[in-house]
């Protein structure tokens, strides 16, 4: 079956790869949202193959993540039906994850996102966002403010999202901000850590 393939998770997933070794631990259960054409998830299996890598999608783009699992990366746990507004899991994970995903859902599932997230999250388990993002509004690059027009000339829903913001939304619900780290293409991965009690 051909499977779709976007380009640029194929240019992103190995730099991806190299922060997610450095940051979990080798056998960190993973919980992927929005995982899409399943790009990252197959290359990660290969590259961190200890890693419990669980992907999850929306309904609609199931089958295809599932058939590229089940191609390319058979050793992975079939991927969980998973919309950020819906039901999740019922277990907990030491890392969630998710690239590209936040500028394409309304903002208003962002502090959904965060706040489930948190409450699936070990103590010390981390929130692991990879995407483009503003800092107070303001554009940190030429390419993310055509980016940001594009995406809200085709639905004012979206748009390219500011760390700012998450990262307030994220102490709300006990996630430390950790890391901000520059990627490719103007690209940044945010982590934010779950706080102990006392945290
Ligand atoms: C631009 S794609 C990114 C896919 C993949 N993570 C990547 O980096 O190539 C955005 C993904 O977000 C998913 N998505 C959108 N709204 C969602 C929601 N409410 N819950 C879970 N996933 C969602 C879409 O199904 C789509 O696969």
């Amino acid at each position: 079956m051909e499977l779709p393939s976007s380009p640029a998770a194929e240019r992103n997933k190995q730099p991806i790869a190299e922060v997610l070794r450095r940051r979990l631990s080798p056998s960190a259960r993973v919980l992927e949202i929005g995982a899409g054409t399943g790009q990252h998830a197959v290359h990660f299996a290969h590259n961190l193959p200890s890693v419990h890598w669980q992907a999850s999608e929306v309904p609609d783009h199931l089958p295809l993540l599932a058939a590229r699992i089940a191609q390319e990366a058979p050793g992975l746990p079939e991927p969980i039906e998973l919309d950020v507004m819906g039901d999740w899991p019922d277990e907990t994970f030491d890392a969630v994850f998710t690239a590209n995903t936040l500028h394409i859902m309304p903002w208003a599932h962002t502090p959904i996102l965060i706040e489930r997230a948190a409450s699936r999250l070990v103590e010390g388990g981390e929130l692991i966002l990879y995407g483009p993002f503003h800092d107070n509004g303001a554009h940190t690059a030429d390419s993310n403010m055509k980016f940001d027009r594009m995406l809200r000339s085709r639905d004012s829903d979206m748009g390219v999202r500011d760390a700012v913001e998450i990262t307030e939304v994220a102490r709300v619900h006990g996630l430390v901000p950790m890391a901000d780290i520059a990627m490719p293409a103007n690209n940044r991965i945010l982590v934010f850590e779950k706080a102990g009690r006392e945290g």
